[in-house]
């Protein structure tokens, strides 16, 4: 794993943003992407730069299971905003949060993965370790599936919502398996309060208690950290 460390998720996003430039200008074009506040400085810097996705595919890590694309809490709806009206791909994946038929969504999103292998994959980290909505306990062979989220991840994400009760308990997430099949992984961490999970995942033992673990079992990883989330690294 190389390791960054910027002084905060402002200097993180233009070191994430310098990945996604020389990744396209080496010829990535498909990109894997995340949601949540983490990536946020990385998409305000794409979106003010002259980098051109128009050849470029994107895949999102997940989606609430029951949510619509044009419900305002959607991770749909999140990309738009921060992203996709302001840079158009050739084409945008995600979940389809209503999909009548779970098992046929599942299934339709792994072909997306195995049609459009990813080229660089965008992570955030969850305090829990989850990376994607791999919980704690998920095997690092999974590929997209349905899965239940967590209370610590549920009041995480409640920031996004009226209140708790309202946050989906469900998500269609790509699995650790087909986040690991990336060529290159790019993972940004910012804050106190992931530095818990930052320090188990570069330092700790290999194991589903920490699923962001796994990436050290991965040739390719850069992980962009503040010093706040870098602080319990030994
Ligand atoms: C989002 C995702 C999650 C988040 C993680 C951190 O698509 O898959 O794993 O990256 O929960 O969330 P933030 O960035 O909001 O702290």
């Amino acid at each position: 794993m190389k390791i960054i460390i910027v002084k905060d998720s402002q200097q993180g996003g233009k070191a994430a943003f310098n990945i996604f430039a020389a990744a396209l200008k080496k010829g990535a074009r498909v990109f894997g992407l995340a949601t949540g506040s983490t990536p946020l400085t990385t998409y305000q810097e794409l979106v003010n730069s002259d980098l051109d996705f128009a050849q470029a595919i994107s895949i999102n890590l997940d989606e609430y299971v029951g949510l619509k694309a044009d419900d305002p809490r959607s991770y749909h709806a999140y990309m738009q905003k921060k992203l996709f009206n302001f840079k158009k791909f050739k084409h945008s994946f995600l979940p389809q949060g209503d999909a009548a038929d779970e098992q046929v969504e599942i299934e339709r999103y792994n072909q997306v993965l195995t049609a459009h292998p990813i080229d660089l994959q965008l992570l955030g980290i969850g305090q829990n370790g989850h990376i994607g909505f791999n919980e704690p306990g998920s095997s690092f062979a999974e590929k997209t599936r349905k899965v239940a989220l967590t209370n610590s991840t549920i009041e995480a994400n409640s920031r996004f919502f009226e209140n708790a009760a309202e946050v989906p308990r469900f998500a269609y997430s790509m699995g650790i398996g087909s986040i690991l099949q990336a060529k290159q992984i790019l993972l940004e961490a910012f804050g106190t309060n992931k530095a818990v999970a930052v320090a188990k995942m570069i330092q700790g033992p290999v194991t589903t208690a920490c699923p962001a673990s796994a990436l050290q079992e991965h040739p390719n990883v850069t992980v962009i950290l503040d010093q706040a989330a870098a602080a319990n690294l030994k």
